[in-house]
């Protein structure tokens, strides 16, 4: 699970936008999804590209697959396509909020091309059916 920049501040970040559950929260019920699973999970959330750059790097070989709520780094950063792109492994794209219901800026998602898939608009609960949808992919 990679968590771009700014997610660190949920809860008492734009409440009215992204709900009051915390980032500790939202990795609490993703563990206990990953161990009822029989899967193994692990986290990491960074503010900066290049670290999370190097967290996709470091997933090859290490991870089966690779759930990603890059913020606002979605909308920008080519950099995370790349290493996406070059790591091949299977991807989900979460969001909390519906970003196609937000400003315009919101709507373009350079990784939604390379991913599996996106879900977006459901709260915490978005975490909970990417880890669903990666699981039943990688389980095929
Ligand atoms: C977000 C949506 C992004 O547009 C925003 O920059 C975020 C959070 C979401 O989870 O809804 O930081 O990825």
């Amino acid at each position: 699970m990679i968590h771009g920049p700014n997610l660190n501040l949920l809860g008492v970040r734009e409440p009215g936008v992204y709900g009051s559950v915390t980032l500790e929260e939202i990795n609490r019920l993703l563990t206990e999804k990953a161990v009822s699973l029989c899967v193994s999970l692990s986290v990491i959330q960074s503010n900066h590209e290049g670290i999370l750059v190097d967290a996709i790097q470091g997933a090859l070989g290490q991870h089966q697959g690779i759930l990603i709520n890059a913020g606002a780094y979605t909308h920008t950063s080519i950099a995370i396509r790349d290493a996406l792109s070059a790591v091949k492994i299977p991807t989900v794209e979460v969001h909390l909020s519906n970003i196609y219901q937000r400003e315009n800026f919101r709507h373009h998602s350079y990784i939604a091309p390379i991913a599996m898939g996106q879900i977006s608009g459901f709260g915490a609960n978005s975490y909970l059916l990417g880890l669903d949808a990666l699981h039943h992919h990688l389980s095929r």
